[in-house]
């Protein structure tokens, strides 16, 4: 009898190993695994029942019954971990696979942006005067009323005020946008002695109503040259040379007189396609590009350069007339409207 319940309960033990161990490979996932670890090995599981079973041995067949049902403890917590190992393995792998970087993918580019036009232009004519001999300078936005007027032969009063509406700084009345870069010029002559061959760019800035040919912001270049013996013809062979490099061949100029109080004589520059005169009205226009002149003796005086022994020429050109007439723009208010389909054009 006694010999008949030990075999029956090493046999149902064998029962639960076979059943257990199919169970176990059948599971699919880590929630599974602790439903099966309470069904088998939790407090009231299949295998602590048969421990309870151990009491209804004989003293002498307990030991070895008992040796059976730990080695099957201890196969089922065995195979249980392996199975859990085998889960956290496939999870950390499928983890990384979704996580993986293919290097050999494109990157992204980012988009770089370019040089604005105007700023193209600017460069572009700085490399012609530096070419014939000019160095690039530059000067504040913000003047005082004598370099931006006075200096230049511009008195408080003076009817030619009237050409360049300012805007002066709140609570200064001394102190403004400039108006153009000829300011530059007095101030770079009164910190050097002649030979001065310079040219300034820079921002200007005018209280002018805004059309196609006009913005409150622009912005200018100057050219000064002052030296022993400086004539209009060298004023004239510049501003031929750097229009023929800077247009090519396809464009013509004139001048036209003007009047300037900083210089004498003065001139405007007109700039037009060659063969446009042919077109209608609005296709064959001649657009002003720059006032240049002499500079006056008073100019030269304000900074002690003697007119008797030194003469010289000066310009103002507008970047941006510049700029219109070669890249066929029609309204300088394009410039600054940031439309990237216009900015990218260029
Ligand atoms: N400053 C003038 C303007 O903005 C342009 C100009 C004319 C500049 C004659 C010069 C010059 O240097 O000689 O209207």
């Amino acid at each position: 009898m006694a010999t008949a319940q030990h075999d029956g309960l090493l046999q149902k033990a064998q029962r639960l190993e076979e059943q257990a161990l199919r169970e176990l490979k059948a599971l699919s996932n880590a929630q599974l695994c602790e439903e099966f670890r309470v069904k088998y090995l939790g407090r009231k599981g299949q295998l602590a029942q048969l421990l309870d079973e151990l009491k209804t041995l004989p003293p002498e067949r307990r030991a070895e019954a008992g040796r059976a049902l730990n080695a099957l403890k201890e196969t089922l917590t065995t195979e249980l971990e392996r199975r859990l190992d085998s889960f956290a393995h496939a999870e950390r792998e499928a983890r990384l696979r979704a996580e993986a970087l293919d290097i050999t993918l494109p990157g992204r580019r980012q988009k770089l942006g370019s040089l604005h036009l105007i700023t193209q232009v600017t460069k572009e004519l700085e490399d012609i005067f530096v070419r014939l001999g000019f160095e690039v300078v530059t000067g504040p936005e913000v003047e005082t009323d004598y370099y931006n007027f006075e200096a230049l032969n511009i008195p408080k009063d003076h009817p030619a005020r009237d050409d360049w509406d300012s805007f002066y700084l709140d609570g200064f009345e001394d102190l403004l946008l400039r108006t153009h870069t000829s300011p530059a010029q007095v101030r770079v002559m009164q910190q050097r002695r002649p030979p001065v061959k310079v040219v300034v760019p820079g921002k200007c800035f005018r209280r002018d109503a805004t059309d196609a040919t006009h913005s409150m912001v622009f912005h200018q270049i100057e050219m000064l040259w002052v030296d022993k013996g400086i004539s209009f013809a060298h004023l004239k062979g510049t501003i031929f040379a750097f229009i023929e490099e800077f247009y090519g061949k396809g464009f013509e100029a004139r001048f036209v007189g003007d009047y300037f109080p900083f210089t004498e004589p003065s001139l405007q520059v007109h700039v037009r396609r060659k063969g446009s005169e042919l077109r209608t009205h609005h296709g064959g226009r001649w657009l002003e590009i720059l006032g240049a002149g002499m500079v006056d003796p008073a100019v030269l005086q304000e900074v002690d350069y003697d007119p008797e022994e030194y003469t010289g020429f000066a310009l103002g050109l507008g970047v941006e007339r510049m700029a219109m007439l070669k890249y066929g723009v029609d309204d300088i208010r394009t410039f600054y409207q940031n439309d990237m389909r216009f900015l990218e054009a260029f």
